[in-house]
């Protein structure tokens, strides 16, 4: 199976993949799972919001047990983030049957598309759609650097406009449980292969618009100039005093000057800030103090989306804990799928498999083949607890 995705949106330029939401090469990805499915005579649903859903056993008769995480990246991303997941899925479905296991409940694995809100800017946005987080009427309107909106994008995949809050494949999940490649270094100083998540961090992101006023870079003196860089300089700066000062992070990772001409003052500066932190108030000091620089240096700071803290469920981790002989619990500061679910009331939980860079959302994320391996025996482990009986 990584072989099979190894090439899908791959830049050759850096190693790393671009994978954005409802394009080719997600496209690729989606028949890919499609493939990986049907050659497992799993039964594939697709549900409103274009989240993929492959079925051992029939989905409508109880609420079954999903897994798998998401198969989009962000630009240059690694291999692992969201493909570990689904490809990890499979194998344990695999797993499972080369043991002659046999479910009684209905066993699901999922690609929930568009996690990683690289195209659009909102991250999460099918699971955000699916359990009616996100508006469609919003999220249609959203568009890319190019101006393409969501609705565009969606139409010429050929999918429908008609999203949102889809009640039957909401139906026909009990459980959720995402395996994931770890994004820090967690993993590497507990000396373990797979841990258990016990939380994610509360999560912003915002874009400041920056006014300036376009102007000649030879022939305005500095004293004339309303150059929003200056501005812009200001808040990456502050970004990272106030995550130091109230124990957050802050990132500005993502800029766009206007006109962007090597030769011209820009008009305009947009920039994105990503802020999160273990507790939801140091996360808000620090977007409050962000958002009043903005505000001094006359422009604005707006929210694009903001996830409150997850605690996944208790009962859940302590019966993950148990199937897999108490492994180490982690909480982490990146966003998933999961994390939606949870504020949406479901059971969900996660696993972690250890990446020995500790680096991700850059092709320097990685995953050893062994401790892959590990991660799908402790996903099989829990799907065979989680779905031993009907109930
Ligand atoms: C997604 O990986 C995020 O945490 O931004
Ligand atoms: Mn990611
Ligand atoms: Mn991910």
């Amino acid at each position: 199976m990584w072989a099979e995705l190894a090439d899908v949106g791959r830049n050759p330029a850096t190693g790393g993949y671009r994978r954005f939401a409802w394009t080719r090469a997600d496209h690729d990805l989606r028949e890919w799972f499609t493939a990986a499915a049907v050659s497992r005579g799993l039964d594939v649903t697709v549900d409103r919001c274009g989240n993929q859903w492959a079925w051992w056993g029939e989905p409508d008769t109880v609420p079954g047990v999903v897994t798998g995480s998401h198969l989009d990246s962000v630009p240059d991303g690694g291999a692992f983030d969201g493909p570990l997941g689904v490809v990890s899925a499979f194998a344990a479905v695999d797993a499972l049957r080369d043991k002659g296991f046999m479910p009684a409940r209905p066993l699901g694995v999922v690609n929930f598309c568009d996690e990683e809100g690289a195209r659009f800017g909102i991250a999460c946005a099918g699971s955000r759609l699916l359990t009616g987080a996100l508006a469609p009427e919003r999220a249609l309107a959203l568009s890319d650097v190019d101006g393409v909106t969501m609705a565009g994008a969606l139409a010429t995949a050929g999918r429908s406009t008609d999203i949102g809050r889809d009640e039957q494949a909401l139906r026909r999940v009990a459980t959720f449980v995402e395996l994931h490649v770890e994004q820090g270094r967690g993993l590497v100083e507990l000396d373990a292969p797979v841990a258990v998540a016990s939380a994610i961090w509360p999560h912003g992101r915002y874009r400041a618009e920056l006014p300036g006023q376009a102007n000649h870079a030879g022939t305005t003196r500095l004293e004339d100039r309303v150059d929003p860089t200056l501005a812009y300089a200001r808040l990456i700066l502050a970004a990272r005093r106030s995550a130091q000062t109230h124990g957050a992070v802050a990132t500005c990772g993502k800029v766009r000057f206007a006109p962007n001409g090597v030769n011209a003052i820009p008009s305009l500066v947009t920039a994105w800030v990503d802020v999160r932190a273990p507790a939801g108030d140091d996360a808000r000091a620090v977007i409050a103090e962000l958002a009043a620089l903005s505000e001094q240096a006359g422009g604005t700071f707006t929210e694009e989306s903001l996830t409150g803290a997850t605690t996944f469920d208790t009962e859940l981790r302590r019966r993950l804990a148990a199937a897999l002989g108490e492994p180490p619990v982690l909480a982490t500061g990146a966003g998933h799928d999961a994390g939606i679910l949870a504020a949406a009331g479901f059971p969900a939980g996660m696993l972690f498999v250890r990446n020995p860079t500790g680096v991700s959302h850059s092709p320097a994320e990685f995953a050893e083949r062994d401790d892959c391996l590990a991660g799908v025996t402790a996903l099989a482990a829990v799907l065979a607890d989680l779905t031993r009986t009907p109930e």
